[in-house]
């Protein structure tokens, strides 16, 4: 097989990761894609950093092992935890997530923000930095976002105590008077609906995914790994625990074709 027609490999601690996958499947149609829910595992926000980098290197050791040319690492605290280590194991191209401070920090009015993410993610060196950066000239509020990932997990969305526990979580950021607010977990997108009825109309949110997926292209490209055939591409979908909330999330998101196949 030419390597340009391998499948990008994505992972998660779970199903967070599917806000990036459904970017990357409408922006770039061509390619197949394999997808690692490590929803056993989840969440990963309170876990220390080796014990991330070994869970990570598991699910990496898998997509390799499926043939994958490339690898986004859909997951804010699996990036700060062990993207470094990864890059320097493996010989493949890795996409991590950004903390997306800088085009918040840039387009504030009010000159605050903030950002919305896991514990694991604010200790990580790739967010200080970043928040170093770009974020010297606003005010820049940062929160854990508690129970969130569990929610998302627990396919608790639509449950009516869940918009209570946002307008608790975010009241203090609006205190603020942010005009911004950074997710920095792919889990919280699934909570975008929701947030914006507890949050002001002028608060913008912030989805990395787009900008994550423009960086594949580009380090597809530059790599001359981009699928160019026509024929059609495959998604497939493997997991760790249970897979009620990964059919549920993609019944919602997708009308593609795709195929779940339990653990490995
Ligand atoms: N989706 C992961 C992230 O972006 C969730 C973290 C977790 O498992 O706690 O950070």
């Amino acid at each position: 097989m030419k390597q340009n027609n391998q499948p990008i490999g994505i992972f998660d601690s779970g199903v967070g990761g599917l806000s990036v996958w459904k970017e990357l499947v409408s922006s770039l149609p061509n390619e197949s894609v394999i997808y690692y829910a490590d929803s056993a595992n989840c969440p990963y926000g309170p876990k220390n950093k080796e014990t991330i980098i070994s869970l990570a290197s598991k699910m990496v050791d898998f997509l390799i092992g499926k043939n994958c040319k490339i690898i986004i690492v859909a997951c804010n605290t699996a990036t700060a935890a062990a993207i470094d280590f990864l890059r320097s194991r493996y010989p493949l191209p890795f996409i991590g997530m950004e903390p997306a401070v800088k085009p918040a920090a840039l387009d504030s009015k009010t000159k605050s923000i903030a950002v919305l993410a896991t514990e694991g993610t604010f200790n990580g060196k790739l967010y200080i930095d970043t928040s170093k950066k770009y974020a010297k000239d606003v005010e820049l509020n940062i929160k854990v976002g508690d129970k969130l990932v569990d929610i998302v997990e627990k396919g608790l969305i639509n449950d009516p105590t869940t918009e209570h526990h946002l307008a608790a979580l975010v009241k203090p950021l609006i205190d603020k008077n942010i005009d911004h607010l950074v997710l920095g977990c792919t889990h919280y997108p699934f909570l975008i609906e929701k947030l914006e009825k507890v949050l002001p109309s002028n608060v913008k949110i912030i989805d990395p995914a787009p900008a994550v997926i423009n960086q594949t292209k580009k380090i597809l490209e530059q790599f001359d790994l981009l699928d160019k055939q026509d024929d059609k591409p495959s998604y497939k979908f493997y997991y760790s625990g249970n897979a009620i909330v990964l059919k549920d999330i993609l019944k919602n998101i997708t009308d593609l074709n795709y195929s779940i196949e339990e653990d490995y």
